[in-house]
This record gives C-alpha cells, sequence and structure tokens, in this order.
C-alpha cells in the first residue's frame, strides 16, 4: 500500500528498474501521457485558500511556462522553503501538472521561475505505462549519503529540449525531505529514481547535467541556445 505521496511504491520501483544503465532518460519519456489532470488536484478540492496568506507566485496558472537555456535564472541557488501551507501544495500540484503536461518525469521549481527548494517527481511510468502514477513532492531535500558505486545513464532536461548526454553519477543514495504535508521523510534511492533526485537538486543549486559535460561539448550547447533563442519571434511591440 502506498504510503504519503506514494513513497512505498517508490521504494519498489528502483528495484524494479535496476540494471538498466545507460538508458536514455530525458527528466522526461518521450511520450505523452495524457490522463486526466483533475486527479493531481484533488488533494486540496475541498480547501480554500487563505488569499490573505497567499504567496505572490501562486498568482499562475498551470501548466506552467518552463524556461529553458540560456535563461540566466536556472543558474540561481534557491532558497530555503519556510513555510508548507496550502498555497505551496497548490503550487506542487501546478508543478506536478506541468511535469505530466511537458512530459517529463522530474522538475525543479526554478524551472518555472521560482527560486525555491522544491522538487517534483514520478519515475513510475517510465518503463511501465501501465503503471499508476506515483508523483512525488520533495520540499528543502537534502541528499544525506551518496554510493561510491557509480552509474551512467542518459539525461536530458526540460530546460535544454532536446538534448541529451551520458552523465555519471552515484549509483544510489539517500535523500531527507519534507513532503507535501511538511512531514519529514527519508528514503534510499536507486536506479532511474536516484538519477532523477540528483539532477533535480542539482537545478536547486544552479547546477545543470550540461555542466558534467566537457567545456567544449557544454559550450556548444549553450551556444546553440543562445543562437535558438536570439532567433525565436518576439512578442509584438505596443
Ligand atoms: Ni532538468
Amino acid at each position: 500500500m502506498p504510503g504519503p505521496e506514494g513513497l512505498g511504491i517508490a521504494g519498489l520501483d528502483y528495484l524494479r528498474l535496476e540494471g538498466a544503465a545507460p538508458q536514455r532518460l530525458r527528466m522526461g519519456v518521450s511520450r505523452r501521457l495524457g490522463g486526466d489532470r483533475s486527479a493531481l488536484l484533488r488533494h486540496d478540492d475541498s480547501e480554500r485558500v487563505d488569499r490573505a496568506r497567499s504567496l505572490s507566485y501562486l498568482t499562475f496558472v498551470a501548466p506552467l511556462d518552463i524556461i529553458t537555456l540560456p535563461d540566466r535564472k536556472l543558474r540561481l541557488v534557491s532558497d530555503p522553503i519556510e513555510r508548507i501551507d496550502d498555497d505551496l501544495r497548490r503550487f506542487a500540484d501546478q508543478m506536478l501538472e506541468t511535469m505530466y503536461d511537458a512530459p517529463g518525469i522530474g522538475l525543479a521549481a526554478i524551472q518555472v521561475g521560482v527560486p525555491r527548494r522544491m522538487i517534483v517527481l514520478d519515475v513510475a511510468q517510465r518503463e511501465d505505462e501501465a503503471a499508476e502514477r506515483d508523483p512525488m513532492v520533495m520540499i528543502n531535500p537534502e541528499i544525506l549519503t551518496r554510493s561510491d558505486e557509480l552509474a551512467v545513464r542518459e539525461e536530458g532536461c526540460l530546460s535544454i529540449p532536446e538534448y541529451y548526454a551520458e552523465v555519471e553519477r552515484p549509483a544510489t543514495l539517500r535523500v531527507r525531505f519534507l513532503d507535501r504535508a511538511g512531514k519529514p521523510q527519508e528514503i534510499d534511492a536507486g536506479g532511474v529514481l536516484a538519477t532523477c533526485i540528483q539532477h533535480e537538486i542539482d537545478h536547486l543549486d544552479g547546477k545543470l547535467f550540461i555542466d558534467y559535460l566537457s567545456k567544449l561539448k557544454r559550450d556548444m550547447v549553450i551556444r546553440k541556445f543562445t543562437k535558438q533563442a536570439k532567433l525565436a519571434p518576439k512578442p509584438a511591440s505596443l
């Protein structure tokens, strides 16, 4: 039976996914997940938002816009979250919705322009499309231990669309975080989940997966996206 945020399931999932490296991992799967988005919002349906306590970043309409290279905000170090309330939970749900819509398997708050330490993940459907969704929300996540053993996976990033490269990272880790309810959690992760957690926590420190590549490759990617951004049509001026 899944525990809060389905953590019980996640613990098993990574075992099932072991041994598949190197593999394409887009922090995003290459297919539309579809499904019933309203299910993501079920938690708060009966709750009222206290407008007086609303945080400014909650005025967005989901799905949120994902920022991409060369947006400098991607290099910001995100601040810890001090209060977990309905507004924050609603924002977490919007992030999940944005992630599923992309589609992706992980998203950090800074990727929608909010420099706060929160990530959302769901690796459950990556290899088993029939699997139930298993959304996870990690607030102020902190890696406690990393294995000496390394694993190589092909990664991608919703903020660096259509670019993939192999990255070597610790194969397993132990992570501590606050869940959606604000309850402290500690889990061991391996496989795709471990890669995804490390990739997303890097975002909170302004780090991107291309930083693990050679300077030559990294500069090439940055140049390509900078050029694309310059060519992109600008909004009509009034
Ligand atoms: Ni990413």
